[in-house]
């Protein structure tokens, strides 16, 4: 298909119920979708998320919730699917690795990979970190702690089957060079770059023997091993969207993704092992893989093995579904980390929600009702004064700023540039004093005021589509036809309680 859009998240561990990291980039993908959407037509745009179901981490999960790891899987993978719901997610596909869509290709990729020689059996010693499903080495785990999670790692001899990283290291180096575009933002291209010129990949170790680990997918040709959950997991990009035939030629209508989303802390499962895993099996690479920064708590990052999780749907009720989306999307620039807490979500609130948007619609529509009984002035507006022209010049050219940043997957500065105008519409309203206007009876001035601000928030109204889809539509209801149906505050102050 010519100029479609295919966009995956990480597809999530089910051990534990989703957290607001998770919810970040989820939500980041549906605006980028609905952003897409919007320009390519929806038929043009695939946004797949699902959930990672295997390995020894989920087991242990499971075996503690003394649950089946099927039945386990099974209800904790509802639960993203029920928050994306309730946060207003739009994915057409999720996908699980448990289904047989994606067996079936991790299977036959494996397969393919071991007749052409780049899976081989081999002796496998060394340190594993079950939290992090990670191998390390020796210099790498200090103290034998995990050197992400630093949690002790456990030290492991098996047979193992290894898959030949090493061997496409040259070539991995030489594309990078090439493609500087392929993972953003620059400074994790950077990053990579200087991995891999420091560092001689080692294979990579891609299956467990069913002794240590029976909850995942046999390898194809040695059914007592099963497959490392990375490899099976990375696989979900081209398991949800096609499939190989007889001669193990992959076809499908959507691969390769335009965009891989995903934080830091798996950049380099998705900017090493899984081009060379593509490239090992003649697919084409993605166009570009994006890793954003962590939600901090404290300065630490919140994860499930910190216990330091926040849930988004108590955020949800606390402060609204839109409020929370955009508190994530404004608050930090999309590639660096920033501080999550209710004190900055109430701050942003009230200044941007409250203050700035939610008081330009009210005070728009309840001067619609005082001075033209609800009627919208019917009127084309020209720049009949400098401030006049420079709002009307700020709306003009909004979408094109808009598309602009979300090209570059800016979401803050698209949403500054949206702000903007809110500003110079709510300064034009101090300064214009309209109930002056209205007592001095200048009716024609008075007008084209109104319907300044009427144009000013639909343009707003329209962008904010993409980001915040409810408060979008409840503004457009209000002004739907020629007359104005105000209803209650869209975001009412949060009072906060003086210490
Ligand atoms: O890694 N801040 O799953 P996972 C921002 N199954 N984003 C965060 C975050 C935080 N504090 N914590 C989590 C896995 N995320 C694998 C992925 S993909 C083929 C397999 C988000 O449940 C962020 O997108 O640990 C991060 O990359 C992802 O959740 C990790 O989710
Ligand atoms: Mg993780």
């Amino acid at each position: 298909m010519l100029n479609k859009f295919y966009i995956t998240t990480p597809i999530y561990y089910v051990n534990a119920a989703p957290h607001i990291g998770h919810s970040y980039t989820t939500i980041a993908a549906d605006v980028l979708s609905r952003f897409k959407r919007r320009q390519l037509g929806p038929e043009h745009v695939h946004f797949l998320t699902g959930t990672d179901e295997h390995g020894q981490k989920i087991q242990k999960a499971a075996d503690s919730a003394k649950l089946s790891a099927q039945s386990f899987v099974d209800q904790t993978s509802q639960k993203f699917r029920n928050l994306w719901q309730s946060l207003n997610v739009s994915y057409d596909d999720f996908i699980r690795t448990t289904e047989s869509r994606h067996i079936k290709v991790v299977q036959k990729s494996l397969d393919i990979l071991f007749k052409k020689g780049d899976i081989y059996e081999g002796k496998y010693e060394g340190l594993y970190c079950t939290p992090c499903e990670t191998f390390w080495l020796e210099a790498q785990a200090v103290g034998g702690l995990c050197p992400d999670c630093q949690r002790p790692v456990e030290r492991i001899v098996e047979t193992n089957y290894f898959f030949k990283l090493s061997k496409y290291q040259d070539w991995l180096l030489k594309y990078l060079n090439e493609h500087p575009d392929f993972i953003k933002p620059a400074s994790r291209y950077e990053e990579t770059l200087r991995f891999l010129e420091l560092n001689k990949l080692n294979d990579l170790c891609i299956s467990c023997p069913k002794e240590r680990l029976n909850w995942g997918i046999p390898l194809p040709f040695a059914p007592e091993h099963v497959t490392y959950v990375w490899f099976d997991a990375l696989v979900n990009y081209i398991s949800a969207v096609g499939e190989f035939d007889e001669k193990g030629e992959y076809h499908s209508d959507w691969w390769p993704a335009e965009l891989h989303l995903m934080a830091k802390d798996i950049l380099r499962q998705h900017t090493v092992y899984w081009p060379i895993m593509l490239h090992a099996l003649n697919i084409d690479l993605p166009k570009a893989v994006f890793a954003h920064g962590w939600w901090m708590i404290n300065e630490d990052k919140m994860s499930k093995s910190r216990g330091n999780v926040v849930n988004p749907l108590e955020m949800v009720e606390k402060f609204g579904l839109d409020a929370y989306r955009y508190f994530l999307l404004r608050e930090v620039p999309f590639g660096l980390d920033g501080n999550f807490s209710e004190e900055r979500i109430i701050k942003r609130y009230n200044s941007d929600l409250a203050n700035d948007l939610g008081n330009l619609v009210y005070r728009t529509l309840t001067m619609v009702e005082k001075y033209f009984n609800g009627e919208i002035p019917d009127l084309v507006l020209s720049g009949s004064s400098k401030s006049v022209e420079d709002i009307l010049a700020k709306i003009k050219h909004l979408p094109v700023r808009v598309n602009l940043s979300l090209d570059e997957i800016n979401f803050s500065q698209a949403l500054e540039a949206i702000w903007e105008v809110i500003g110079m519409a709510n300064k034009h309203v101090e300064e214009t004093k309209p109930w002056n206007l209205a007592k001095e009876n200048k009716q024609e001035e008075l007008k084209e005021f109104i319907r300044l601000l009427i144009d000013v928030i639909r343009a707003v109204a329209g962008q904010l589509e993409i980001f915040i889809p409810q408060t979008a539509l409840s503004i457009q209801e209000q002004f739907k036809g020629d007359r104005v149906k105000k209803g209650n505050p869209l975001f009412p102050r949060i009072e906060t309680k003086k210490k």
